[in-house]
């Protein structure tokens, strides 16, 4: 139930960093003859990132002739695949938490609640996986496609070492960054309820005698597999906690159906 808050949350995190971005660069080429300078040539690019489409005009710095360049890649299939996923996991989330929190008999009806629940769980613990590393792929391959430099390198009027060529700003690229780190922290999210969904199903045997063991073993395991370092810490450190804490309180009440009571003491 760690999920009811933050897999939501997470989830608009992600698409929107990355579906909502638009940025850009500017530069300036500085002709030997100045009446064929321009010294503001903006480029602009935006989600979902099909970078081959973006064409932009730039002098030749050989009389009125204007060279038409575009950037080039294509990142829109990473890019719509993470953006898909968050906003899937997003709609996933919160169904489930409606269902958990309104339908509770429901839920548990043939054990089917929990066994739908698993599944989905770690279809899209291996979806934010994929997608969070094919759009950290995806996002390297846009800053090298739009960096100054190499954009610079395309035009014709640069390789002149008389004419000057400079950038003046490069693109912001920190909400994309950030999307990236949500989507690993979406996956760690997600695969780390995969056992509190586990349990859920009741297909452990050896449940009820291990009731306090299992969450010391867990929080131990989580401490050890180092994703507590640096930046990741404190936003771990709240999905441990999350995860934790309120499937404590599932262990405490044993299997009966906790109703909704329980559930505003959570949140
Ligand atoms: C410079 O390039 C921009 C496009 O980036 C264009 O809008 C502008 O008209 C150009 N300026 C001149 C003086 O050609
Ligand atoms: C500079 O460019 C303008 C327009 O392209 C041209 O009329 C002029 O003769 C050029 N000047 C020199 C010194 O090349």
């Amino acid at each position: 139930m760690c999920m009811v808050i933050f897999a939501p949350l997470f989830a608009i995190f992600a698409f929107a960093t990355c579906g909502g971005y638009s940025g850009g660069l500017r530069l300036s080429v500085d002709c030997v003859n100045k009446t064929e300078s321009n010294l503001s040539i903006d480029i602009a690019f935006a989600y979902p990132f099909r970078l081959h489409q973006v064409t932009f005009e730039v002098p030749t710095c050989e009389g009125k002739e204007r060279q038409k360049l575009a950037l080039i890649g294509d990142s829109s299939s990473s890019a719509e695949f993470f953006v898909t996923v968050a906003v899937f996991a997003f709609l996933y989330s919160l169904a489930a938490t409606v269902v958990y929190i309104f339908f509770q008999n429901k839920y548990r009806e043939n054990n089917r609640g929990p066994l739908i629940d698993f599944i989905v769980t770690v279809v899209f613990s291996f979806l934010w996986l994929v997608g969070s590393s094919a759009w950290a792929k995806g996002l390297s391959d846009v800053k090298v496609a739009t960096d100054p430099q190499e954009v610079l390198s395309l035009m014709s009027a640069c390789k002149q070492t008389s004419n000057k060529c400079m950038a003046v700003h490069s693109p912001v690229m920190s909400s994309l960054n950030t999307s990236v780190v949500f989507g690993f922290l979406n996956f760690i999210l997600w695969a780390g309820n995969i056992w509190f969904v586990f349990k859920e199903t009741g297909w452990h045997s050896s449940g009820q005698r291990y009731l306090s063991d299992p969450m010391e073993k867990h929080s131990s395991s989580y401490n050890q597999s180092g994703y507590n370092q640096d930046s990741y810490g404190s936003s771990s450190g709240y999905s441990q906690q999350a995860s934790l804490g309120p499937s404590s309180d599932e262990f405490g009440q044993g299997q009966q159906p906790s109703g909704p009571t329980s559930f505003t003491n959570q949140i």
